[in-house]
């Protein structure tokens, strides 16, 4: 098994990528600590697992998960893996309004007509930037130093953060969630460089679609063309993205730091 004996915390573990991580890091034989804002779907993955605890925490406030990191140590005794997943995108009623632009430029561009403006950036909100961006990058660097202290003082370990095919391509009324997305590739590069000479890994994963819960709460004409965008005429599961995160936290990837895996399905192809 590849992670025999590791303590694995797995943030975001109530759902989708998160969950098929801390299933199939339990499975390699890792002690998996189930991190998530939601308490009960943490509870329901780590009560399927055979040596696993659930930890309520909100990645974005920094002293939760300081305490969340050292419950996980007094039970656990140690840290030896972060996968990092938990994250939200920018919310049903964003992504309606993106929907309904969209619709209304492809109509004038058919019909021969001035474009509109989608409308969207100029009227952002600044909590909602805020909360995207306080969730996805400050919580990536927040769980990240809360492990590091304890990686440091091993002198081992081994941290998977989660960022998107959105941070390279951008996303036309997203400037939040790719915001994010490309903070997280370039603070991962940073870490990566700090902490090697240390024994610590770290690198990301730059997922395309992905089915999961989150991927589902988008449009039909989104799914689609995330589908029509990948040469391989599908979007991901999140036990293939699982099983790059276990490559990444396993010895496999000894060689590795500082990468972005771009699990697109070819997106990126020339
Ligand atoms: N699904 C995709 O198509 C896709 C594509 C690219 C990147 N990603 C990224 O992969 C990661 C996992 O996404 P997913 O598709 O599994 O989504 P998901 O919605 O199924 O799971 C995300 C989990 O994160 C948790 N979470 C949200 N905010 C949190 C917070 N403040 N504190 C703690 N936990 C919080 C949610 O409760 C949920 O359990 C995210 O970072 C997402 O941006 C997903």
């Amino acid at each position: 098994m590849k992670l025999d004996g590791r303590v694995a915390i797995v943030t975001g573990g109530g759902s989708g990528i998160g969950a098929a991580t801390a299933r199939l890091f339990a499975a390699e034989g890792a002690r998996v600590a189930v991190l998530d804002a939601d308490g009960e779907g943490a509870q329901t993955v780590a009560a399927a697992l055979p040596d696993a605890m659930a930890v309520a925490v909100d990645v974005s406030d920094a002293p939760m998960v300081d305490a969340a990191v050292a419950n996980v140590v007094a039970e656990f005794d140690r840290i030896d893996v972060l996968v990092h997943c938990a994250g939200l995108d920018v919310g049903e009623a964003w992504k309606q309004r993106l929907y309904d632009a969209s619709v209304a430029q492809s109509k004038a561009r058919t019909a021969g007509e001035p474009l509109p403006a989608l409308g969207l950036t100029e009227s952002l909100d600044d909590d909602s930037w805020r909360r995207v961006i306080a969730v996805n990058l400050d919580g990536t660097f927040f769980c990240c130093r809360a492990v590091l202290r304890h990686m440091v003082e091993q002198r081992s370990g081994v941290i998977v953060t989660m960022a998107s095919n959105a941070a390279q391509l951008g996303v036309a009324g997203m400037p939040h969630y790719v915001a994010s997305k490309a903070g997280v590739i370039g603070l991962t590069r940073s870490l990566a460089r700090e902490f090697a000479p240390l024994g610590i890994r770290v690198n990301t994963i730059a997922p395309g679609g992905v089915d999961t819960p989150m991927f589902r709460r988008n449009a039909e004409t989104v799914r689609r063309s995330a589908v029509a965008n990948a040469p391989l005429g599908r979007v991901a599961t999140p036990e293939e993205i699982a099983n790059i995160a276990l490559f990444l936290a396993s010895d496999d990837s000894s060689y590795l730091i500082g990468e972005t895996v771009n699990a697109n399905g070819g997106t990126f192809l020339p």
